[in-house]
């Protein structure tokens, strides 16, 4: 039922948090903030980003989905290099016209408007779920989470690149950047996404390390998809 879905402010990260919002609210937020800048906004940081798709296990045919996509160019950029099915989410419709135009030349890549904690995808659908600096958005990372373990097949793996909050001076940067922009929800450390991921019910493997202060994280579909 809506109203007792779970608030962000639920979620106490080691060392606590003043992360105390509504979900629905942080939601709307975003919705607002990246329509407005779809017109004019492209993936940043390229080279992370394609970092990220070199590090993926991207075999025969694989069925890849980006969390919080913007206007696809990690997708394309994955698209150029292997057969496969691509799919991107992303809660701003505007995001996603774009990606939509962008994409036309292509017939393996698929958009769609949706929150990333409510995926319009059946279960065991991905052979890998990714996500580029999206995850410090997403109004409930926990649930994104748990999506994405349940849409992910067996064994089907999980990369999230972001900057990660190790150190006082990230997280002052973190601290910095949510009063400024109130779509940016939270930057997370290494031991606070394991142990969303693993509430998740996702097994975490490892993060490595782009440039400093940015990482992937990874982790792995467990089989208690509940
Ligand atoms: C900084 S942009 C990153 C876009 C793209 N991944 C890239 O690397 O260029 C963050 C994106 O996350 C999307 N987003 C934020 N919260 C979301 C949510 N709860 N569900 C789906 N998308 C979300 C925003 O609409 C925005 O397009």
């Amino acid at each position: 039922m809506r109203g007792e879905e779970p608030k962000i402010g639920q979620y106490e990260p080691e060392g606590g948090t003043d992360v105390v919002r509504d979900e629905r609210e942080i939601a709307r937020q975003n919705e607002e903030t990246w329509d407005s800048r779809a017109k004019t906004y492209d993936a940043f940081f390229r080279f992370t980003q394609r970092r990220l798709v070199s590090l993926l296990p991207l075999g025969d045919n694989p069925c890849l989905l980006d969390l919080g996509c913007g206007t696809g160019w990690t997708l394309r950029y994955a698209a150029n290099r292997w057969q496969g099915e691509f799919y991107g989410v992303d809660i701003s419709s505007k995001m996603i016209e774009r990606a939509q135009a962008k994409s036309r030349s292509y017939g393996n890549l698929h958009f769609y408007k949706s929150r990333v904690e409510e995926l319009p995808f059946d279960d065991d659908f991905f052979d890998v779920v990714i996500s580029s600096y999206a995850f410090h958005h997403f109004s409930n990372p926990e649930k994104a989470l748990r999506e994405a373990n349940r849409v992910l097949k067996p064994k089907g793996k999980l990369y999230i690149l972001d900057m990660t909050a190790n150190n006082a001076f990230t997280r002052l940067v973190d601290r910095f950047a949510r009063k400024l922009e109130a779509a940016h929800v939270k930057s997370y450390s290494t031991k606070e996404f394991q142990a969303l991921s693993e509430r998740a019910g996702l097994r975490y493997i490892t993060s490595k390390r782009i440039i400093p202060p940015i990482e992937v994280q990874i982790a792995e579909r467990s089989n208690l998809n509940s």
